[in-house]
């Protein structure tokens, strides 16, 4: 069971009108494992991912889910949590009403799914924020709330597209640790980044993509032997995506504009 194949993608094509944003890759995740798909924004990390989750039709190729296909929507769903890069929840609610309506729409025993929720509750220390609205949270306490949701239902494959973003550094462990806890226990998960040590640190075994195409795939170890012995994967993966020169050329350009009078240098850049 340990080997059984989580996810499979074969040949995957998704274009948006004329924009090619996967472009044949594949790859595969088996129980156990945590994959991270890694690469430069716009590599198509998350359209990949919303076509696991049948967001997105894809144009060509297959994805599969333990051996499910697109086609089993329902069951597909159900085995899959995920945690969208833009947390998309409603305003109004409160975390708890969210999260009561995210267990009745899972058709989840109302006893389970409450004793789940406190266990969240107190590990991602919510209790000040359960009772307001949540348009009223900051965005890492939403993200905490659309990891708690897609957590809920206790799915054998969780998807986090870029999951640290927001998120204060206790509940970046919290988080770290339910994924590993996750994956011990059988599951497996897929974490798309573009932070290189939230791969190096976490996954178990790394894809990088760039432009649609898997350009480079194996464990930390294994990629690391690819290019020179004792690189971080920050060097690994910018030469393997080769656009260490293009950064080193924008880092200078900034460089450049930092030396004017405003002082401004790096606050703009995220
Ligand atoms: N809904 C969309 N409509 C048109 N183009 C899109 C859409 N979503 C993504 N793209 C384009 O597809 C490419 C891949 O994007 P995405 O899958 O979001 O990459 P990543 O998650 O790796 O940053 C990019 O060029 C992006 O601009
Ligand atoms: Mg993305």
């Amino acid at each position: 069971m340990q080997d059984e194949v989580a996810v499979r993608v074969q040949d995957l094509v998704v274009q948006y009108g004329s924009t090619v944003a996967v472009n044949g890759l594949s790859f595969k995740v088996r129980r156990g494992e945590i994959y991270g798909l890694l690469g430069p924004n716009g590599a198509g990390k998350s359209s990949t991912i919303k076509t696991l989750v049948g967001l997105v039709e894809p144009k060509a190729g297959e994805v599969e889910v333990f051996g499910r296909s697109r086609e089993d929507e329902m069951a597909v769903k159900s085995l899959i949590g995920y945690v969208p890069e833009d947390v998309l929840l409603f305003d109004s609610l409160t975390p708890r009403e969210f999260l009561e309506f995210v267990a009745s729409v899972r058709r989840l025993a109302a006893d389970e799914a409450n004793g789940r929720i406190l266990q969240m509750v107190k590990a991602f220390r919510m209790e000040s924020y359960f009772d307001s609205p949540i348009a009223t949270l900051s965005l890492g306490t939403k993200q905490k709330v659309a990891v708690m949701a897609a957590l809920l239902h206790d799915p054998p494959l969780l998807i986090l597209d870029e999951p640290l973003n927001g998120l204060d550094a206790r509940t970046s462990r919290i988080l770290k640790e339910l994924v590993s806890l996750h994956v011990r226990k059988g599951g497996a998960a897929i974490f798309c980044t573009h932070v290189m040590e939230v791969a190096e640190r976490l996954c178990t075994r790394v894809g990088i993509v760039n432009h649609g195409r898997m350009v480079g795939e194996g464990t930390i170890e294994e990629l690391r032997a690819l290019v020179h012995a004792d690189e971080s994967l920050e060097n690994i993966f910018l030469k393997v995506t080769a656009e260490e020169a293009g950064i080193e050329e924008t880092i200078k350009a900034l460089e450049g504009e930092g030396n004017g009078e405003n002082g401004t240098n790096g606050e703009n850049a995220r």
